[in-house]
């Protein structure tokens, strides 16, 4: 069967880079779209390698004019929608910003594609589940939400179901956990320098000694250590996500959510022990109090996934902190 035709919002991000790679890689045309926001042009070097990639740098939330174009001139089959602003701290002081970027871009997505027969794949976050549920957490779970950027993935997801329901589109909300790591290929990696929040990029930085240490936020939860337990995926794993996504997208009805991750969970001192472990590498830490919003523990019920899209997490803590610190090493 012919691959299908992917149009990749977020294109030279994180996650929608080491997405495009690998489809790129495996023979899929991909159609990239970003503004650079928070992404290096040389990850598009690194996708204009392949003839089967094209690229349009736009402003998704700003011109639905040229995203229209786009979309009658390449006629893709799927739309990845990876591009948004991500960072919890920052949504919070700038929360304009968050809902006009990250609302108008999934509106634009919307209208374009709504009587155009393309199905829609949504990159959303295990922060729609905010701090009211218990672990493991089903998809059915209540919804809440602590910050800016946590509303508008909650926003994002209400706007495609409401779509998804009026115009008859396919849609498939991923809900991510904690990814983690960086592809075998090492060729896009996340951006440790533009002062991360996450505890990986973190301690990441001390290992390149960029910082002196890491704190940790808190050592009084209720977990096996005292401090916080998360689901960290590896980044292929989740990649791998939206690959069994796709191939299930055209089967379904409307709008359908599935959480990505592992099933397990890390509390942040194992996460930094493991790390020095693998990697031979020391990484001071102290202490400091909890970190506002944050939860004890939280970690998915990914059976949902198996079933539906018969896709399971392989890749244990151990290999995303080698391949995390593989990624990193020996860049400037
Ligand atoms: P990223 O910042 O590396 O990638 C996002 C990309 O979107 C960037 O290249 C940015 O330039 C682009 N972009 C943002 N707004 C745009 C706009 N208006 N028009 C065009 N391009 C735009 O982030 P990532 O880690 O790759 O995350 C991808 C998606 O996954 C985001 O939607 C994020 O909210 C979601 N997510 C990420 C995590 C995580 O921990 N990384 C967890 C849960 C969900
Ligand atoms: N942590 C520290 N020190 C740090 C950074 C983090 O101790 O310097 C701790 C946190 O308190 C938490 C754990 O490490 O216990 C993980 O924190 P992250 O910031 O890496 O991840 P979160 O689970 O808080 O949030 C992430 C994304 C959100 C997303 C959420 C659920 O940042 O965007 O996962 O998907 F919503």
């Amino acid at each position: 069967m012919k691959n299908k035709k992917l149009l990749v919002t977020g294109s030279t991000g994180y996650i929608g880079g080491t997405f495009s790679y690998e489809a790129l890689k495996s023979g899929y045309e991909v159609i990239g779209i970003d503004n650079f926001s928070n992404s290096k042009k040389a990850t598009k070097q690194i996708l204009d390698n392949f003839i089967n990639f094209t690229f349009y740098e736009i402003d998704i939330s700003k011109n639905l004019k040229k995203v229209n174009e786009i979309i009658s001139k390449t006629k893709p089959d799927v739309i990845i929608h990876f591009a948004g602003l991500k960072s919890v701290s920052e949504s919070e002081k700038n929360q304009n910003l968050y809902w006009q970027n990250n609302i108008l871009s999934t509106l634009n997505i919307l209208e374009s594609i709504k009587n155009n027969n393309i199905s829609l794949i949504f990159s959303s976050s295990a922060t729609v589940y905010g701090d009211k549920n218990e672990s493991p957490i089903p998809e059915e779970a209540k919804f809440s939400t602590n910050s800016a950027y946590g509303s508008t993935k909650l926003a994002q997801e209400l706007l495609i179901s409401d779509y998804s329901r009026a115009y008859d589109i396919s849609c498939i909300s991923l809900r991510y956990f904690n990814p983690v790591g960086t592809h075998a290929d090492k060729l896009i990696i996340e951006d440790i320098m533009s002062s991360p929040n996450n505890l990986m990029p973190r301690i990441l930085r001390v290992a390149k000694k960029i910082d002196e240490k890491i704190s940790i936020y808190g050592n009084r939860y209720p977990t096996k250590d005292g401090t916080g337990e998360r689901d960290y995926i590896h980044i292929s794993d989740l990649v791998n996500g939206h690959f069994a996504a796709l191939k299930k997208i055209n089967g379904m009805d409307n709008h359908n959510f599935f959480n990505l991750g592992t099933g397990k969970k890390t509390s942040v001192l194992e996460l930094i022990r493991t790390f020095e472990n693998v990697n031979d590498i020391k990484i001071k830490f102290d202490y400091k109090s909890e970190r506002e919003g944050d939860v004890a523990i939280c970690y998915a019920d990914p059976s949902l996934a198996k079933k539906e899209l018969d896709w399971t997490a392989t890749k244990t803590i151990n290999e995303m902190c080698v391949d995390a610190w593989k990624g990193v090493k020996d860049g400037d």
